[in-house]
């Protein structure tokens, strides 16, 4: 069965000083998509349809660290673990975007 979302976390790291930054840089990137993983191999993701990747910049820089959900088009700013961890639970558990994590790109 094809998953119903995908969801990519931009893990991209550039060297300090660079005038774009990163989401690495911000406190995100791979941390938080390692806790995406987690939520993952746990069994909490894909059974519910969801499938999660790594991406490189998703020239959101200035909002990030980002995420985006496909094909709700829907773009996440996180900040926390506590975050993905809210996202899994109403989005893919609920369909329900955090709205107070939204943002327009
Ligand atoms: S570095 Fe993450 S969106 Fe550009």
């Amino acid at each position: 069965m094809a998953p119903k979302y995908h969801a990519f976390v931009c893990t991209t790291s550039r060297p300090a000083g660079h005038p774009r930054g990163c989401c690495t840089s911000k406190g995100g990137g791979q941390p938080l998509y390692d806790r995406l993983l987690q939520k993952f191999q746990q069994g909490m993701l894909w059974e519910k349809g969801v499938s999660i990747a790594q991406a490189s910049c998703l020239g959101t820089c200035n909002a990030g660290p980002v995420m985006v959900v496909y094909p709700d088009n829907v773009w996440y700013q996180i900040k926390t673990a506590e975050d993905i961890d809210e996202i899994v639970a109403s989005h893919f558990g609920q369909g329900k975007p955090v709205e107070r994590l939204v943002f327009n790109p």
